[in-house]
């Protein structure tokens, strides 16, 4: 089974927790996969609030409403991919560059179920390059800043996300504590957010595997 399949398996397996009102839908093609099931029970659900552009598209192309976070206050449920996750459920997110409004999404849900394949759990994260959102005009300042961090910081040229900004991708980080770290990172002038998940890590983890989707929660 490719890993794409995997991906479309926990996508689906993710839809248990669907229950009803106005849900969160994250960003990415696991993501892509689940909007794709809900498709298929839209009528148990309001709509969504969605953490990117491109999955709003997706919602209304299936009909599904798509809702702005400030008209419907807490939701009840959040499902979104994730680049890296440990075992803790901290994960590693941005690859797509919406990690901004995924935090936002994530933080404002009561259950976060994360969905992927299984390559995507890992003992510490930080092999996939992290992904810092960075005000344009701090980039250069923010980049000496992780180099001293112990990263190498490349600038993803030519991307700008959905608020405007740049995105530096992070190599060589060994994130041995990962709520420090995403503290940290946090906390330099100029980061609009760090693609760590730990200090919102997910509740529920949904892996497609060979042998079917395995949750963990
Ligand atoms: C988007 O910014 C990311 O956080 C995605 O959730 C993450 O990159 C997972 O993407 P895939 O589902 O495409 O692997």
């Amino acid at each position: 089974m490719n890993q794409d399949a995997m991906k479309k398996q926990a996508a689906e397996a993710a839809l248990n927790y669907v229950e009803g009102g106005v849900i969160g839908v994250g960003t990415g093609s696991t993501v892509n996969h689940f909007i794709d099931a809900l498709a298929t029970v839209k009528s148990r659900i309001e709509g969504a609030v969605s953490s990117s552009e491109a999955s709003s598209v997706r919602l209304a192309a299936h009909g599904i409403p798509v809702f702005d976070l400030n008209a419907v206050g807490a939701l009840s449920l959040y499902v979104d991919g994730a680049d890296e996750t440990n075992a803790q459920f901290q994960l590693i997110k941005g690859g797509g560059g919406a990690l901004t409004r995924e935090k936002i999404v994530a933080a404002a849900s009561q259950k976060f179920v994360c969905i992927g394949d299984e390559t995507k759990l890992v003992k510490v994260l930080g092999a996939f390059p992290l992904p810092v959102e960075v005000i344009p005009m701090a980039r250069s300042y923010v980049a000496r800043e992780l180099v001293k961090l112990g990263g190498t910081p490349i600038w993803r040229e030519g991307f700008v996300t959905d608020n405007g900004n740049v995105i530096l991708d992070v190599r060589h980080l060994e994130i041995t504590d990962p709520i420090q770290m995403e503290q940290q990172i946090n906390n330099l002038a100029g980061v609009v957010t760090v693609g760590i998940f730990a200090l919102r890590p997910a509740d529920v983890l949904i892996l497609g595997t060979p042998d079917g989707a395995k949750t963990v929660d």
